[in-house]
């Protein structure tokens, strides 16, 4: 008889492991099938290695400019075969962490490919080559997602990379086309030219991060133009021929570009082609992601679906929250959808960039009529302490009837580590506060975060310093 379960859940990455880890900690019994290792592209091919590899670039500006501050010291170079191993120690460590976690929990791991199978049947392929199948009450899948390429691009580990394999790399090197300038791309391209290399960014679109709002995402195009990034939008890129060393990318309009390597970063496609939902009754989009409603059921009952292999943002911490949701759900609490619109976002790119809510253009767009206030960081104490006053924050209100400014409808920062300044922003967007209300509170002086409190101030027609 199969072994059986209150949940199983196919795929160990932070959608699964946290449906995992938060059903357990309910008192679930969980089976969590894993082919590769928990963590999945999170861990170990997406945010934690990557943001390693832009902390190592954040390390080499610093020691660039350390003379500023009267710290002598030689130029930096990069020792990449370094760089990447300490990148490896920070995610073999945070792996072996989840693994005990896990066992703490007493979640039963098991290594294999799960493919479900109707009901609440679950069949897996181990990765020893046997087959065991196990049945759950519940059923959430978790499989994920993999870089999409574009045609005539295909991944070859030479000439073209995805992020897969430029966390890999083992020497840099002299000049990138990096295709794609949404959170991936502008992360390595950033990356990658803080270090040395020769990078040209290219976009489709008429502007770099196209889910930004424009202040920010023009604040981030300055920083990227004056360290000698070449961005181009509004490029239509046809194809590339490799030669002996280089490839030359074509495109519409403009003679072709040489480069060592090109870095594909045009979003992610769900995998849930591994699932084995053929015939099973759980609908998939035509682009291959799982049909969820709210609460992430499926159209099967019994079976939800969380993290990338849904059409969300492409977000660990979506995952983590829909797996909440699912679980929520799987007990009978009646669980607070997922706010789509006002979740956290967070760029590693240096500038930074961080934002929760509507941006000014989707404000207007929605209808609001609304009240902006802007403030710069090269009026912020702390952030002139640092060096590093680049950047901006940005407040979208809801207007009054009486034309003051009202409820916060969004949060948008770019600058000196906004991804750790933006909690207090993005409570205040989803808590439905006023500027009055937000402006009550006090920043502690000097930070960063004073920032986002003088650019509330400001709203209610009485700022301090802006
Ligand atoms: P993305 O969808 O965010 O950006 C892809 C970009 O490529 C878009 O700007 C698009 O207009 C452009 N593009 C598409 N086809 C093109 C073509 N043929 N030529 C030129 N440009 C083209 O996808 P990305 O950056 O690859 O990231 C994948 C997913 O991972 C996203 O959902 C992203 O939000 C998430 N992610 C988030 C991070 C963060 O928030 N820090 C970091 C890494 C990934």
């Amino acid at each position: 008889m199969a072994d059986q379960f209150d949940v199983v859940v196919i795929g160990g990455g932070p959608g699964g492991y946290a449906a995992a880890l938060y059903g357990a900690a309910a008192g679930l019994s969980i089976c969590l099938i894993e082919y590769d290792k928990v963590g999945g592209t999170c861990l170990h091919r997406g945010c934690i290695p990557a943001k390693e590899l832009l902390e190592s670039a954040h390390v080499f500006r610093t020691v660039a400019r350390a003379g500023d501050f009267g710290v002598e010291t030689t130029s930096p170079t990069m020792q990449l075969a370094t760089t990447m191993e300490r990148k490896q120690r920070v995610v073999d460590a945070l792996w072996k962490g989840l693994e005990g976690v896990l066992k703490g929990r007493k979640v039963t791991t098991i290594a294999g490919t799960g493919r479900y199978r109707g009901g609440g049947t679950v069949e897996i392929e181990l990765n020893d080559g046997s087959s065991q199948t196990v049945e759950g009450r519940s059923v959430i899948l978790a499989s994920g997602s993999v870089p999409r390429t574009i045609p005539g691009f295909d991944v070859d580990g030479r000439f073209v990379l995805t992020s897969d394999e430029v966390l890999e790399l083992d020497a840099l090197p002299r000049t990138a086309a990096v295709i794609g300038a949404g959170a991936i791309g502008c992360e390595f391209a950033s990356f990658l030219a803080d270090v040395g290399v020769q990078v040209t960014l290219l976009e489709g679109l008429p502007k770099i991060l196209p889910g930004a709002d424009a202040d920010v995402a023009n604040v981030v195009l300055r920083s990227f133009k004056k360290r000698g990034i070449d961005v181009r939008t509004g490029v239509r890129i046809t194809g590339h021929e490799p030669g002996e060393s280089t490839t030359r990318v074509q495109m519409e309009g403009s003679e072709p570009l040489e480069v060592d390597t090109v870095v594909v970063s045009v979003g992610r496609r769900p995998l849930s082609e591994s699932l084995g939902l053929d015939g099973t009754g759980v609908e998939v989009d035509e682009r291959g992601f799982v049909k969820v409603d709210q609460t992430c059921r499926t159209s099967v009952p019994g079976v939800w679906a969380v993290g990338d292999l849904i059409a969300t943002p492409a977000l660990a911490h979506i995952g983590f929250a829909e797996a909440i949701v699912a679980i929520k759900d799987i007990l009978g609490e009646s669980p607070v959808p997922v706010d789509y619109g006002r979740v956290p976002w967070a760029i590693y790119c240096h500038p930074e960039v961080a934002f929760a809510g509507h941006s000014e253009e989707s404000a207007r767009e929605a209808g609001y009529d609304v009240v902006v206030s802007k403030h710069q960081y090269r009026g912020n104490g702390r952030a002139m302490i640092v060096g590093d006053p680049e950047g901006l924050v940005k407040v979208i209100a809801a207007k009054t009837d009486d034309g003051r400014a009202g409820q916060v409808l969004g949060v948008h920062m770019v600058g000196p580590w906004v991804t750790e300044q933006l909690g207090q922003a993005y409570l205040a967007v989803n808590w439905e506060a006023t500027v009055d209300e937000v402006a009550h509170y006090i920043q502690p002086h000097p930070t960063l975060s004073e920032l986002f409190g003088e650019t509330v101030m400001a709203l209610t027609g009485r700022a301090l310093h802006g």
